[in-house]
């Protein structure tokens, strides 16, 4: 049987696990988000959900990852309860969709990562609205594009998990912090960008209504890549001396500062020209490109590296995500049905490309594509982040909680009494009652059954 993976030493699980939660999520999901949800009020909450069903939720995840040194699927049916797998099942699918129409929005990113290296987002507010449109409801290129990302993806991945997954994480993020925080410093420089500043920092809780705490709590998920079996995937190849609970904790702040500082990056900028904040999934490829042009009108040559640099950031943050949903599925199919990882690997990409395919038509040449009068796009957005993630959440919190061995638990949480922890009761607590009815609570709520 061939050797499995690890990743190399306590910075790189760091590194890796958090260029799985840092991407898309953080720097295009969580402003436009907050831009339509009422600024700092929805941050207020989103960090509520983090702290309190984050963390645990991903030291449960991380334990049952650990434990079995598995894939997803086999991990969660090693716990004590062979149906437990379910969960398992449920995550696979769940990342799985997730790449599909996440890979349609990096491969925007590309095209507009070589669009501002060509020079061909100079114009005024009609062109760029006109870019994009033309672009995104083109039937060929869009698809080429998200496919092609699907690719660079299973290139890495076929590369294994220290040579591959390991070292592009460690190449990437601080590649990424370094280019965020030069983006927030020219933005927050720009004239009147307080008024964007004030917007994510002073909350105004009159504009939270109900369906805020589900998109919150769908976006704290979605951000933390938890509820996936990406976190209990990675914690698979973490090591039996890793501390669950100082890296979950370490992870999830990362990931929520670098969300702040992405809409720090973005509204006072958005502000200080003059754009509405609430633009939605277009902001950062109708509404950017403009404020680039305008907030450097005077200075051409800093607007066009400052757009590169922005693409390229979200490309690198988005890669790093789409391995790690292409590693849950890579894993189970290597593991499970003992194919060689090269062609396990090559499943996934076909399956992932094709449902890549359909989203992208799906919001451009082909909007009949729908399912329950959504976009099937928007429809795969909705599914996962509001349905599937909590319900993966809810499902291992259950189990966690209350039917494995509370000594198997423990076992992981302290390393086998190697680590001294007061903390231990507290997650028992969090992960037996708050987690799940936290979770079913904001869900009853949101389907208007309570
Ligand atoms: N956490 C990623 C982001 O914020 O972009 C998205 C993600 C990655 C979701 C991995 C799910 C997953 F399994």
């Amino acid at each position: 049987m061939e050797k499995r993976g690890t990743f190399g030493s306590k910075l790189a699980i760091i590194l890796t696990t958090a260029g799985s939660a840092v991407g898309l999520g953080n720097i295009w999901r969580f402003p436009f988000m907050t831009g339509q949800n009422g600024g700092a009020a929805f941050i207020v909450i989103y960090l509520g959900c983090v702290l309190i069903l984050g963390i645990p939720g991903m030291i449960s995840e991380f334990i049952v990852g650990r434990h079995s040194q598995s894939n997803a699927a086999r991990a969660y049916g090693n716990v004590g309860f062979r149906k437990a797998r379910y969960i398992g099942y449920l995550g696979i699918l769940t990342s799985t969709i997730i790449l599909g129409f996440y890979a349609v929005v990096a491969g925007w990113c590309l095209q507009y990562l070589f669009a501002s290296i060509a020079g061909q987002l100079n114009g005024d507010t009609n062109y760029i609205l006109e870019y994009f449109k033309t672009f995104s409801s083109d039937p060929i290129r869009p698809c080429l594009w998200a496919v092609g990302f699907i690719f660079i993806t299973h290139f890495v991945v076929t590369q294994g998990v220290e040579k591959g997954i390991e070292r592009a994480s460690k190449l990437l993020m601080p590649l990424l912090l370094l280019i965020l925080v030069v983006l927030v410093i020219a933005s927050c420089l720009l004239p009147g960008a307080s008024r964007g500043i004030e917007f994510l920092l002073k909350p105004d809780f009159s504009k939270v209504s109900s369906g805020v705490f589900l998109e919150a709590l769908g976006q704290a998920f979605f951000s933390l890549s938890l509820g996936t079996a990406c976190l209990c995937t990675y914690a698979s190849y973490f090591k039996k001396d890793t501390n669950l609970l100082k890296s979950a904790t370490q992870i999830a702040l990362l990931d929520s500062f670098i969300a702040i500082l992405a809409g720090l990056m973005i509204f006072p900028a958005a502000f200080s020209v003059g754009v509405q904040p609430d633009s939605g999934p277009s902001l950062i490829f109708i509404t950017l490109p403009n404020v680039f042009r305008q907030a450097f009108e005077s200075m051409p040559i800093v607007g066009f590296v400052i757009s590169i640099l922005f693409y390229a950031l979200l490309v690198f943050a988005a890669l790093t995500s789409t391995i790690s949903m292409h590693e849950i599925g890579t894993a189970f199919f290597h593991e499970e049905l003992r194919l060689p990882r090269n062609k396990a690997t090559w499943i996934l990409t076909l399956v992932c490309s094709f449902i890549a395919i359909f989203c992208s038509l799906s919001v451009g040449a082909n909007p009949n594509l729908q399912l329950f009068g959504m976009p099937l796009m928007d429809f795969c957005d909705f599914i996962t982040a509001q349905i599937m993630l909590p319900a993966g959440a809810f499902f291992t919190s259950i189990l966690i909680g209350w039917m494995v061995e509370q000594q198997l638990v423990k076992q992981e949480f302290d390393n086998g009494g190697t680590l001294k922890t007061n903390f231990f009761h507290a997650y028992m607590f969090s992960v037996k009652y708050i987690v799940p009815l936290c979770i079913l609570l904001i869900f009853l709520h949101q389907f208007h059954i309570i």
